[in-house]
C-alpha cells in the first residue's frame, strides 16, 4: 500500500516506517524537522536498504499535502506530525492547538479533497485524565488534564464527527501510552531536542554523563515502591501495532479508538534499576517533591488491539532499556 508519515522521521514515525517498508509498503515521509534530523533520513535509508521518499514541510501546508497524495497516489496517511511536551502545551497553548489541531484539520481538509479515506491517528493516553477505574479501557471517560491532552482529544473527537458524516472513511485512532526503547540497531531512537521531557530519554543522558542526576518526582505515592508506574511500550511493538492498523484499516470502514499498551505497569525505580544493568553503570537520583499533575499510576487494558488488530506487545521492560542504551551509547560514540 502507499503510505504517507506525517512526522515520519521522529521517534515513532521512523519505527514503524521500518516496520512497514520491511512489510513492502512503499512510503512517503514528511517532516518539517521541527524534532527531529535530516540524519535519521539516512539511518533509515540504511536499515531498510530502501530510498524512502521524503518531503520536508508542514502538514499545515495543504496544497503540499494534496500534491503528495496526488503525485504517490497515497491510499492511507498515518499522522504522527505534532507537538508532544505536556509543561509546553500549558506555557504555550496557542502553539499546540496551531500545530496539532489546525495542522490535523489542515491534513484531513487535503485528505479530503484528494478522496483519501483511511488515516491512523496517533492519539495518546493522556484524553483520559484521573483514573476513575484502572486499567483503562477505551470506554473510560475522556477528561484530560492537560493542553496536550486536550489536542489529541479535539482531534479524536473532529475525527468522530468525519466518520460519522462520511461513513467510507476508515480511522484508527491509536492511545499511546509511554513508549520507550529503540531499534535494535541501535541507529535510530528517541532524540528529543534540549532537556529530556520524559524518564527514559533523561535516564538516558544521565548514564552518558550528559546529564548529572535523575529527578525523582515524588516517592510517597500510594504505589509498590511509592514512585509513579506507567504502562511503558516498546517502540517496536508500537511500530508493529501500526502496521496492524493499517491492516485492519484497509479491511473495514468506520472509526475506532485503540489503546497501544502493555497493560502492565512498571514503576520509576523498576525503569531505572533495568536500566542500570543495561547499562553497567550507576543512575545518581534525586528525590524530589510530586510534580503538580502528575498522575500516580496509570496502565492499558489491551484486549480491544488483540481482539480487533491481532496485536500485542511482546517486548519487556529489559528489551526497552537494552535498546535505548545501546541507541544513546552508539549516538554519543561510547561503544
Ligand atoms: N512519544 C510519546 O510519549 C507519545 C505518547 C502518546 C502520543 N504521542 C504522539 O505520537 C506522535 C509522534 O510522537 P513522537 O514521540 O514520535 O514525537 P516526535 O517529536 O519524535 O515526532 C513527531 C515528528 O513530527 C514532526 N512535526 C511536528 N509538527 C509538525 C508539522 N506541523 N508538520 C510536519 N512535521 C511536524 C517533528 O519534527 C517530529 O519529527 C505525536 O503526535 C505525539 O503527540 C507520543
Amino acid at each position: 500500500m502507499n503510505i504517507l508519515l506525517t512526522g515520519g522521521l521522529g521517534f515513532i514515525g521512523s519505527h514503524t516506517a521500518v516496520v512497514l517498508a520491511e512489510q513492502g509498503h512503499e512510503l512517503v515521509l514528511l517532516d518539517n524537522l521541527c524534532n527531529s534530523e535530516m540524519t535519521v533520513l539516512d539511518k533509515l535509508n540504511t536499515i531498510t536498504g530502501k530510498n524512502l521518499a521524503f518531503y520536508k514541510g508542514d502538514v499545515r501546508d495543504t496544497a503540499l499535502i494534496k500534491e503528495i497524495l496526488k503525485t504517490h497516489q497515497i491510499e492511507a496517511v498515518i499522522h504522527f506530525a505534532g507537538l508532544k511536551s505536556v509543561a509546553e502545551s500549558g506555557s504555550d497553548p496557542m502553539k499546540y492547538y496551531d500545530n496539532n489541531v489546525a495542522g490535523s484539520i489542515a491534513l484531513f481538509e487535503a485528505m479530503k479533497a484528494v478522496d483519501v479515506k483511511k488515516l491512523i491517528f496517533s492519539s495518546s493516553a493522556t484524553v483520559y485524565g484521573v483514573p476513575q477505574y484502572l486499567p483503562y479501557d477505551e470506554v473510560h471517560p475522556t477528561c484530560p488534564i492537560n493542553t496536550y491532552g486536550r489536542t489529541k482529544l479535539q482531534v479524536e473527537e473532529i475525527l468522530q464527527d468525519l466518520a460519522n458524516a462520511n461513513p467510507d472513511w476508515s480511522i484508527a485512532c491509536l492511545r499511546y501510552f509511554n513508549p520507550v526503547g529503540a531499534h535494535e540497531s541501535g541507529l535510530i531512537g528517541e532524540m528529543p531536542k534540549g532537556v529530556p521531557n520524559n524518564l527514559m530519554p533523561y535516564v538516558c543522558q544521565v548514564a552518558s554523563g550528559s546529564l548529572s542526576h535523575l529527578n525523582v518526582f515524588g516517592d510517597d505515592y500510594d504505589t509498590k515502591d511509592g514512585t509513579g508506574e506507567r504502562d511503558y511500550i516498546h517502540v517496536m511493538d508500537l511500530a508493529e501495532g501500526h502496521a496492524a492498523a493499517i491492516a485492519f484499516v484497509s479491511r473495514n470502514a468506520g472509526i475506532e479508538m485503540i489503546n497501544l499498551g502493555t497493560g502492565m505497569p512498571y514503576s520509576v525505580y523498576d525503569l531505572i534499576n533495568a536500566f542500570e544493568k543495561s547499562a553497567s553503570r550507576a543512575i545518581e537520583r534525586v528525590v524530589q517533591g510530586r510534580r503538580s499533575g502528575d498522575l500516580p499510576i496509570y496502565y492499558a487494558k489491551a484486549d480491544k488491539a488483540r481482539v480487533l488488530l491481532g496485536w500485542q506487545a511482546s517486548r519487556g521492560l529489559q528489551l526497552m532499556c537494552d535498546s535505548s542504551w545501546k541507541f544513546q551509547a552508539l549516538l554519543k560514540g561510547l561503544c
